[in-house]
């Protein structure tokens, strides 16, 4: 894994050693094995190779692996201004064969191309990594259709490039004179009409799923949503709050996505929670709109819980991170209205730290969304967060005022189950009431008076 540090790109919040790290533990994340990451600071970019000669020569020695010869050290190399600043710790012990190199930034089609055959090995740039993340995570049907039409299309662009590899996939027709012009031009048409086909199917995905999203409105509950950094902790938050509550057994939930869960908070209110795929810096633009797929449950929360990891030291940058990537999907209004802030992580802190943290949660005041601090792992301030959904979801609620049929005993035990009844008066025929419900549930109870189901 190689992080390549711009000129000029020391004006990043983020330290370039950071990067590296959160690049690794992407990567790590789908399961491969780091060997050797570094960060190189590229003085003046090369457009043929990115790296200068001598940067290319030892990654091609590391590459080989040590029983090669050694390449030219960058010292050596008097062409070469590149020095590598940092590593990372390693998997497992001593030197393996190397089969992927991942270039942490966007490389052009011919830098790829020149790269692999440089190093004699299989590259791959951010955006590359990216779409393996994504398309390892992608649960929803759409989430996956998304993540291979952004990676047809990230294909398409390098077509020049893999060609030769496509030759070496089908074995023994070389001798007919190799893909040549005609053979690029067969695949790029069918990668074309892949395309195609993926952009219609996408369309009809979408159109069930809002059949679907209505059904989901008829889930009498709030849904409260997990976003967060990559590695900030949603997943271990996900599991530890599904030990805390008790999690709601309910045929209605049978079909839900494996990453939600019906709870029962302490106060009796039932939510529907909800894990999300993990933000990343940078995040290409091709890559929006496959992100924003893994992003669906978020629209529709009536609660958004930011996961941060107070104990990274770019916690600042991440939280700035998010937001920008939320206001990119245009979704700043849903979270601004019921953002609550996990501070992950406070069993790390020196007490200091941790101090400072728990007293600046404390003097939170609005529009500034409140803060829990808390540790996934120990357990410590989940009741907390738990108390903090409650009075989220009681903030947003809307005054209703309602008469229903004194016969009608189902609404009335629906209005009692999801809302607060402040006050109440029967005559012989009708009860009058005011109720206090969630802006999804008081929608519900609208469409439900028209002639709809709740
Ligand atoms: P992505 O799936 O990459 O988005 O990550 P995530 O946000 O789901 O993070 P995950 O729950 O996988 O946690 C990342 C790492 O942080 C794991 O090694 C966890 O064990 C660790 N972790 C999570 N919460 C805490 C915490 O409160 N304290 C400590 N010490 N470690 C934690």
């Amino acid at each position: 894994m190689v992080h390549p540090e711009l000129k000029g790109e020391r004006l990043q919040t983020r330290a370039p050693a950071a990067r590296l790290a959160e690049a690794v533990g992407l990567a790590r994340g789908i399961e491969l094995a780091v060997v050797h990451a570094e960060v190189i600071r590229i003085p003046r970019i090369r457009p043929a190779t990115l790296f200068g000669r001598g940067t290319v020569d030892r990654l091609r020695a590391l590459v080989k692996g040590p029983g090669a010869a050694p390449g030219a050290s960058p010292a050596d190399d008097a062409d070469d201004e590149d020095v590598s600043v940092e590593e990372a710790a390693p998997d497992g012990s001593g030197p393996a064969a190397i089969d992927v190199t991942i270039v942490d930034a966007a490389l052009s089609p011919v830098q790829q191309r020149n790269l692999e055959k440089a190093l004699g090995c299989k590259v791959i740039d951010r955006t590359g990594l990216i779409l393996e993340i994504f398309g390892a995570r992608a649960r929803t049907r759409e989430g996956r259709l998304q993540v291979e039409l952004a990676a047809l299309t990230y294909q398409r662009s390098r077509l020049v490039r893999s060609w030769t590899h496509l030759e070496r996939q089908r074995g023994g027709f070389g001798f007919m004179g190799g893909p040549g012009e005609a053979q690029i031009e067969t695949d790029r048409r069918l990668l074309s009409e892949r395309i195609i086909r993926l952009t219609k199917e996408i369309k009809e995905v979408k159109r069930t799923r809002s059949i679907q999203r209505h059904a989901r409105q008829r889930v009498p509950y709030p849904v409260v949503a997990l976003v967060g950094y990559t590695n900030a902790g949603k997943s271990t938050l996900f599991n530890r709050l599904t030990r805390s509550a008790v999690v709601a057994k309910d045929q209605l939930f049978a079909t839900l996505d494996p990453t939600m869960r019906a709870l029962r908070l302490p106060s009796g209110r039932h939510i529907i929670l909800s894990d999300t795929v993990g933000f990343i810096s940078d995040l290409p633009h091709e890559l929006v709109a496959a992100f924003q797929a893994t992003l669906e449950e978020v629209c529709e929360a009536d609660v958004v819980v930011h996961v941060r990891d107070m104990a990274h030291a770019d916690s600042e940058a991440q939280r700035e991170d998010v937001h920008g990537v939320l206001a990119q999907l245009g979704l700043e209004a849903t979270v601004d209205a019921g953002l609550i802030e996990a501070l992950n992580k406070i069993d790390l802190l020196a007490p200091e730290g941790r101090a400072l943290v728990v007293n600046q949660a404390a003097r939170r005041v609005p529009p500034a969304p409140p803060a829990v601090p808390l540790s996934a792992s120990t357990g410590e301030g989940i009741a907390d967060l738990l108390a903090a959904f409650d009075a989220r979801l009681t903030q947003s609620r809307h005054e209703i005022e309602a008469e229903v049929d004194l016969t009608d005993g189902a609404t009335l035990a629906w209005l009692y189950a999801h809302g607060e009844v402040t006050a109440r008066r029967d005559d012989e025929r009708l009860a009058y009431l005011r109720v206090r419900l969630d802006a999804a549930d008081a929608a519900r109870f609208a469409r439900r008076r028209n002639g709809g189901k709740i």
